[in-house]
């Protein structure tokens, strides 16, 4: 039998319930379809620092290599908020990703048929389906570029580095291509070439990958701007939207809302090789931790992301969305919560959605 080994990083806040849950419908889907997991567990975010006085330990690094993928949780919270930025554990978070070479992340945003009333657009707007793939460049641009602090005129001041290099704008814009090509084979270059060098150079590069390797798929430009407009306005014009690190961070966080609840939203980090780390695109939300109140279903479709891309098992990952999309008619978490359906916590989504594998 397969026996794949997953590295969790159950991180702060709710990250430890829900990917408690998560692992449930891992072990589940496992068991119906003839492969087995094991796990080992490594700290990340506040939880680490705790423990080892760093937000990213060497030992996590050492284990996510180790491992043939990774689940993550969330990090941070109040309690870290006012330590220096390299400390915080957002800085855990960007430094696992850039240690491990991630420089994809795909967050799909897409509407589950039941939850089409939790979204806040109109139903026209929405039209037929959404269905939409945001893929962020992930360890480039102004999170990883120079900063620092100085002294302008006399007055303090601090600054942000945009950079990107031609090899990573080239092989962010194949992974949004390639994804393209499997799904409607349109991808939207988004940026702010109006305004800046680093998006200049984004479009040329882009256009020439375009040209070079992927003359079959259409490629359009948008400016940022825009497409946060043009998110809310027609967001089913959008197939594959291609952007840096700083604009898909923004934009996803809309389109998510699109979505219904951000608590629904699931994420893939790829790299060169095909571990991986997937998390769901929520934070730790530390006001909930421990009321067994989250949604655990961004967490559980990361886990069907996971399946398919890292691990190769395309059917063991579509019988996770189909549960998921199943239970969503029968049962709420608080977030997403609907007259006339049961109201449940966190354990007994989980607990719902192995019911349906
Ligand atoms: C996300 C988060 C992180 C990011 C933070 C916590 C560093 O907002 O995954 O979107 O900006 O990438
Ligand atoms: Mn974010």
């Amino acid at each position: 039998m397969k026996e794949y080994k997953i590295t969790l990083l159950k991180g702060d806040g709710i990250g430890p319930e829900i990917v408690d849950q998560a692992v449930k419908v891992l072990n589940k889907t496992a068991e119906k379809f003839g492969f087995a997991v094991s796990y080992d567990e490594a700290l990340l975010g506040g939880c680490a620092i705790d423990a080892t006085g760093m937000p990213l330990p060497q030992e996590t690094i050492d284990k996510c290599k180790a491992a043939d993928s990774t689940l993550l949780g969330a990090v941070g919270g109040p309690k870290w908020d006012n330590l220096p930025g390299n400390q915080r554990p957002e800085a855990g978070l960007l430094g696992i990703r850039g240690a491990l070479g991630l420089f994809a992340n795909l967050r799909p945003a897409v509407i589950f048929e039941p939850l089409r009333a939790a979204s806040p657009l109109k139903d026209e707007i929405i039209g037929g389906a959404m269905d939409i793939m945001i893929v962020r460049e992930l360890t480039g641009g102004i999170y990883f570029g120079e900063r620092g602090r100085k002294e302008v005129n006399g007055h303090p001041a601090a600054f942000d580095t945009e950079m990107y290099t031609v090899p990573e704008i080239e092989r962010i814009a194949r992974v949004a291509f390639d994804l393209a090509r499997k799904r409607s084979n349109r991808v939207c270059s988004v940026d702010k070439a109006n305004v800046l060098e680093s998006s200049r150079l984004w479009r040329e590069t882009v256009t020439r990958v375009h040209k070079e390797e992927y003359p079959d798929v259409e490629l359009t430009y948008m400016y940022v701007d825009n497409c946060a407009m043009q998110l809310v306005r027609n967001p089913k014009q959008f197939d594959v939207i291609v952007t840096s690190n700083i604009f898909g961070d923004i934009l996803s966080d809309e389109a998510s809302m699109i979505s219904g609840s951000i608590g629904m939203l699931a994420s893939a980090s790829l790299g060169s090789g095909k571990s991986g780390l997937y998390e769901p695109v929520h934070g730790s939300a530390p006001d909930i931790a421990g009321t067994d109140t989250a949604n655990p279903l961004a967490t559980i479709l990361s886990v069907a992301m996971m399946l398919k891309y890292s691990l190769g098992e395309p059917d063991a990952a579509k019988a996770i969305e189909d549960a998921v999309a199943k239970v969503l008619e029968i049962a709420r978490t608080a977030d997403i919560a609907a007259d006339g359906m049961k109201k449940v916590g966190c354990r007994e989504m989980g607990d719902l959605v192995c019911g349906l594998i």
